[in-house]
């Protein structure tokens, strides 16, 4: 279900915003206006919907209008044109009194950097915006105290915010606005200030929360690594347009401009690519009651010096390795199950990339995809190592493809790289 959708929403700043809109309606093109009337045309025609629970990430360069469309979505700012949908009621025609109410009961801000008040402790500061509403005093304190729980801050009710670190008073932003209990957060840069180290911690901390409390979330970022890892989708925009919106794999995968192509030149790949994503159709398997022959002429055949033994569906039970095969074989054994090695590393398919190097260390194997205990794919090591270096531009997106042949092919030298 759609929780937000924009329908045409146009932002002009300057001297008469509606004449400047009829005059890009009449199809003046955007840098002839910006020349001619010295209007800004902070955002122009954008259309969205966000989807109920998704974090819905909008990502551009400085000045590419991401800050005045998000306030455009709680009339912060007050669009020149279009309208703004939320669960289906629409907001730009809410009066000052209904418009105030939206904003306390169903959507809150997290800027990047907003006022803690320094005299107040940390519960107080996060109750701030049930106090607002004028809730009853212990249900304020409550509230609070559970949303400093979430946010990993139980133990710090008293303390005054110059007792914290910077992360900490973000997290107190984040809690004050978790604290209301509104179902839409827009969150404007609430990250862009923080060191790295502390930004990627609270990145995660968002997304644990997401999987407790589905939310609506649209998170404003210029960092398209904060953007791919956080978005369920994201919008890529471009001087006050919106160039691409995708999940991150679409953009990766298909970058729809030039822009958004070098845009994503430098993304931290390995953060965003999953192993569903780069698994090939695994082949060098055998079913289990196949037994010891076969599995030998299964490995010849494929030129591999292991397979993965696995039952009806495709289960995954094990490996079984060239030497203990072929003396299972020379002792007459007719099947598999005293060599099979049933404690097989194996990775979920959305595990991010960037984690399964350290599992593909631990074998010689390709790496088992697994999805409900059934083999659904293989990623053998060399085609990990190429999609963590891979950068592909607008045309030659595919190309990487053609990388991929050895399709689960067991790497031959097997104990000889080490
Ligand atoms: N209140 C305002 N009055 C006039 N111009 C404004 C106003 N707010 C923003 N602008 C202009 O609108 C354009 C878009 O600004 P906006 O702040 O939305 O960009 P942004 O993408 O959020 O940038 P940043 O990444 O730096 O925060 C800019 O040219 C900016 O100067
Ligand atoms: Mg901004």
């Amino acid at each position: 279900m759609n929780k937000i959708e924009l329908l045409n929403i146009y932002k002009i700043f300057g001297k008469n915003p509606k004449r400047v809109y009829e005059m890009l309606q009449a199809g003046a093109p955007d840098d002839e206006v910006r020349e001619r009337l010295g209007a800004v045309l902070a955002v122009l025609d954008v259309s969205f919907e966000v989807k109920e629970g998704e974090i819905f990430v909008v990502m551009g360069l400085s000045g590419s209008g991401k800050s005045t469309l998000v306030r455009s979505i709680n009339r912060l700012y007050e669009p020149t044109a279009g309208t703004v949908m939320i669960d289906g009621m629409d907001v730009t025609s809410l009066n000052t009194k209904e418009l105030r109410e939206l904003r306390a009961r169903k959507v809150s801000m997290v800027f990047q950097h907003f006022a803690l008040f320094p005299h107040r402790t940390v519960l107080e500061n996060t109750g701030w915006g049930l106090e607002v509403k004028k809730e009853e005093k212990a249900t304020i304190a409550k509230r609070a105290r559970e949303a400093l729980k979430l946010v990993g801050l139980d133990g710090w009710e008293d303390k005054v915010p110059e007792q914290l670190s910077g992360g900490m008073k973000q997290r107190v932003g984040l809690a004050r606005a978790l604290a209301t209990d509104s179902d839409v957060l827009l969150m404007d840069e609430a990250f862009s200030a923080l060191d790295p180290l502390i930004r990627s911690e609270m990145q995660e901390q968002l997304i644990d929360l997401q999987d407790k409390m589905h939310k609506t979330i649209v998170f404003i970022t210029h960092d398209l690594n904060e953007a791919m890892y956080l978005g369920d989708r994201i919008a890529i925009m471009k001087s006050g347009r919106i160039d691409q919106v995708g999940t991150a794999e679409d953009i990766l995968r298909h970058p729809a401009t030039e822009y958004v192509a070098a845009f994503i030149q430098d993304v931290d790949r390995s953060r965003v690519l999953t192993a569903a994503s780069i698994m090939e159709e695994p082949i060098a398997y055998i079913l289990a009651r196949e037994g010891p022959s076969a599995a030998i002429k299964a490995m010849r055949e494929r030129q591999v010096s292991a397979l993965f033994v696995v039952g009806p569906e495709r289960r995954l039970y094990g490996t079984a390795l060239d030497e203990e095969v072929i003396k299972a074989v020379r002792k007459g054994e007719s099947t598999l199950d005293n060599i099979v090695h049933y404690d097989v590393p194996f990775v979920e398919p959305d595990t991010p990339i960037s984690e399964l190097l350290v599992t593909s260390a631990e074998s010689h194997l390709p790496l088992p995809v697994v999805e409900n205990g059934r083999l659904i794919g293989v990623i053998p090591r060399v085609k990990l190592l190429m999609a963590l270096g891979e950068t592909p531009s607008v045309n030659n997106i595919e190309s990487n493809k053609e990388g991929a042949t050895d399709s689960g092919t067991v790497e031959e030298k097997r104990g000889e790289e080490d």
